[in-house]
């Protein structure tokens, strides 16, 4: 755990297959302004959702064991669901630092949602898993809970933090995953399940028939990141953030004003 003696420089580390991660870290800048960052991507991984649950176990544990030796982090946090959702507790059993997960915010949208309907909108692996339908039993029991995976808005997200123009048909396709099943027509709740998804939160919204109310995970992320620093010191500036690629290539060149945007200035291979 992090305490008095965690040295100040002692990094957060966040973890996605691609730039999703980015929509956990900014909420955890805005409450902790002077946070020190490493942003790893898998981008040889790259992308995680159309995966086996077997590659996503054995990859994941593996790399982010890699990631602490090199940055000795003072928490470690899978900014991915569909990471999280597969392989959160080999990765907690596998490293000795607090390790948060980001998991579907179905809690928070079964609270709020007055129709009773809530969709669940994350990658084709984060859907199928388990753990969503635990949540889903947990939580959303006198719900029903639409689901619905899109590697189409993963990808869509992607091209667009690295510049590339607009299609309102790629949100509108994956909202419509959701709007068109049974029940669809009452839904009022969308879990963005996926980490790539609050990075076009508003084409979302734009492409929506109706008005929805969109949830995700990232400011009780920022909370539960604060809470388990504890009393560990925090640098007394932000420092530069550092962004490590599994493998660097035109694709992670084309990032490095988005990332910049995120205080991530040094671009790194793991
Ligand atoms: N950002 C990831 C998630 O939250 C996965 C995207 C992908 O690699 O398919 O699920």
């Amino acid at each position: 755990m992090p305490d008095a003696s965690t040295p100040p420089d002692a990094p957060v580390l966040f973890f996605d297959s691609g730039v999703g991660g980015l929509s956990i870290l900014a909420p955890a800048k805005t409450l902790i302004p002077n946070i020190p960052v490493v942003y790893a991507a898998d981008s040889a991984g790259f992308p995680y959702g159309t995966k086996s649950d077997a590659e996503i176990a054995a990859r994941v544990p593996a790399l982010l064991g890699r990631l602490v030796e090199r940055y000795r982090p003072r928490i470690a946090v899978i900014a991915c669901n569909t990471a999280a959702t597969i392989a959160l507790t080999h990765v907690r059993a596998a490293l000795d630092i607090p390790v948060v997960g980001t998991v579907p915010a179905i809690k928070p949208a079964a609270i709020a949602s007055k129709t009773r309907v809530i969709g669940v909108l994350g990658t084709e692996a984060t859907v199928r898993q388990p753990y969503v339908d635990r949540l889903t039993a947990e939580h959303g029991a006198d719900c029903t809970v639409l689901r619905h995976g899109s590697a189409a808005l993963v990808a869509y997200a992607e091209a667009r933090l690295r510049g590339e123009p607009a299609d309102p048909a790629i949100p509108a396709d994956a909202l419509a995953g959701l709007l068109d099943q049974p029940g669809g027509e009452r839904m009022d709740m969308v879990v963005l399940a996926c980490t790539h998804f609050p990075l076009v939160r508003d084409e979302l919204a734009a492409a929506a028939p109706r008005p929805l109310t969109f949830l995700d995970g990232g400011e009780g992320i920022a909370r539960r990141i604060a809470y388990l620093n504890g009393d560990a010191p925090w640098p007394d500036a932000p420092p530069e953030g550092i962004a490590v690629f599994t493998r660097i290539d035109s694709w992670v060149e084309a990032l490095t004003p988005a990332l910049a945007g995120f205080g991530l200035t040094r671009v790194k291979a793991l």
